[in-house]
């Protein structure tokens, strides 16, 4: 199975991708522009769920309208992921939220778990995992595979920035899983960061750096 990448073209997304790549860019403005990017990435992926068909009764006569499904889980991955939880509950109100703590050892670039939490409903669930930043995908598919292991079957990747690395380690892994990310971009450099990127997105969201 190949796997499905959705770029998506957006003005507003891709003007706060340029946003999110300048160094220029404080914490605060980081952060605004991500929530920002989450949201329009939400609309888009949130094209595919299902609805159900209900009768509704306006003030004047009786209709039928489409609701969404019952279950539908954002899970972040710590701690960059947290920036994105916002723009999917605006419109997800009613998801629930799991999270993945992980950190990527530097030398290694590979993900290192520190904390876990994740809804008990998650086999029914249409599950978002998001992380802006697509890199080696280590993390990706790691927490991916804790996701399948809590019984998720219906995943989506949502990131930011993808390096084609990152694309194929998933693909090669979890070839089911949609992919959605606003840029595609050239390579990884020696140090496992993305070029050109918006350097460590962790540190950016929460002023660490
Ligand atoms: C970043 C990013 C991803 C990971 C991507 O997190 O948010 O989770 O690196 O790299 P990979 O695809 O090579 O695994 P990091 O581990 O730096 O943690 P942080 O968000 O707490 O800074
Ligand atoms: N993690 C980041 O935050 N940025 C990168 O470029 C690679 C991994």
């Amino acid at each position: 199975m190949a796997q499905r990448l959705i770029v998506v073209d957006h003005p507003v997304l891709a003007d706060r991708l340029a946003v999110l790549r300048s160094a220029d860019t404080p914490h605060g403005q980081f952060r605004q522009a991500l929530f920002e990017a989450s949201a329009i990435l939400a609309v888009e992926a949130a094209r595919e769920l299902p609805v159900t068909q209900v009768e509704v009764t306006t003030p004047l006569e009786a209709t039928t309208g489409s609701r969404l499904p019952q279950e539908i889980a954002v899970v972040p991955v710590l701690r960059a992921g947290l920036g994105m939880v916002e723009g999917f509950l605006r419109l997800l109100p009613d998801a629930r939220v799991g999270h993945l703590g992980m950190q990527r050892d530097e030398e290694e670039l590979t993900p290192r778990d520190y904390y876990e939490r994740l809804p008990a409903q998650l086999a029914d669930a249409y599950v978002y995992l998001l992380d802006p930043m697509l890199a080696t995908g280590g993390s990706a598919v790691h927490a991916l595979d804790r996701l399948r292991e809590a019984g998720a079957v219906r995943l989506a990747l949502i990131c930011l920035v993808a390096a084609p690395e990152g694309l194929k380690a998933v693909e090669e892994a979890h070839p089911d899983v949609t992919v959605w990310t606003a840029a595609v971009d050239r390579q990884l450099d020696e140090r496992g960061y993305i070029r050109p990127g918006l350097g460590d997105a962790g540190d950016r969201v929460f002023g660490t750096l």
